[in-house]
């Protein structure tokens, strides 16, 4: 009458049991040891300050740096771990960015004459005074820190809106690589009848 039924629950028991085992090992094979043999990252050789806005200072130990093919210099600067908005912006991809925007349009339109929503409206943002959005009500925090949106200020706002802005209102946790801040910038950059000139 059982037939085979108990073995083949016992079967899938079994089975179900070894496909979480291979899980947790592949899991844990996906983790970064907790300790590395040396540093990944190498310490740049320059001494300059990374948040300037220079563009210059972090090819000194590359001996071809000098010439002004941007892409190559960007996508170098990239792999040394501490390249400047404007280096990345002119690498950017604004169709890029515009896809990462939709993270941010359940809080913000980016229309013009678009209605505020939980944040203000973004067009026009890239150089526009910081918490000075017609109708939208800003946290002190952000309204106190002032000043204009530079590509700076955006991009230090967006890799981490708490840590620039101690007590904004802006829940968002931001995002890791300098390049899709870029991209987004140059999208915002976009948004305008009269972009600002790019660094
Ligand atoms: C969960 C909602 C939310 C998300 C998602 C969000 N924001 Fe915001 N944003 C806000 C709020 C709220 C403020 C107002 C902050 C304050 O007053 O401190 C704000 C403010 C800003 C400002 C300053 C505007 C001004 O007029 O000074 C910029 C720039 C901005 N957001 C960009 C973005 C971008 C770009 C994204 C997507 C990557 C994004 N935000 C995602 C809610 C959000």
């Amino acid at each position: 009458m059982f037939g085979y039924e108990p073995y083949k629950i016992l079967g899938a028991l079994l089975f179900t049991l070894l496909l979480l085992t291979m899980l947790r090992v592949g899991g844990n094979a996906m983790l970064i040891p907790e300790k590395l043999v040396e540093n990944a990252y190498v310490p740049l050789s320059v001494t300059e300050d990374y948040s300037t806005d220079e563009g210059e200072g972090e090819e000194d130990d590359e001996g071809t740096a000098q010439n002004e093919s941007e892409g190559k210099a960007a996508a170098k600067a990239s792999r040394e771990g501490a390249p400047q908005i404007a280096v990345l912006l002119a690498a950017a991809d604004a169709g890029a960015g515009k896809k990462l925007a939709k993270k941010c349009a359940a809080c913000h339109s980016f229309e013009q004459g678009g209605k505020n929503k939980i944040g203000p409206v973004l067009w026009n943002i890239v150089g526009a005074e910081k918490g000075k959005h017609e109708g939208f009500t800003y946290s002190e925090a952000l309204v106190e820190k002032g000043g204009a949106w530079t590509y700076g200020d955006l991009d230090a706002f967006l890799s981490a809106p708490k840590a620039y802005v101690p007590g904004t209102k802006m829940l968002f946790p931001g995002f890791k690589k300098p390049q899709d801040r870029a991209n987004l910038i140059l999208y915002l950059h976009s948004l305008s009848d009269k972009p600002p000139p790019l660094p």
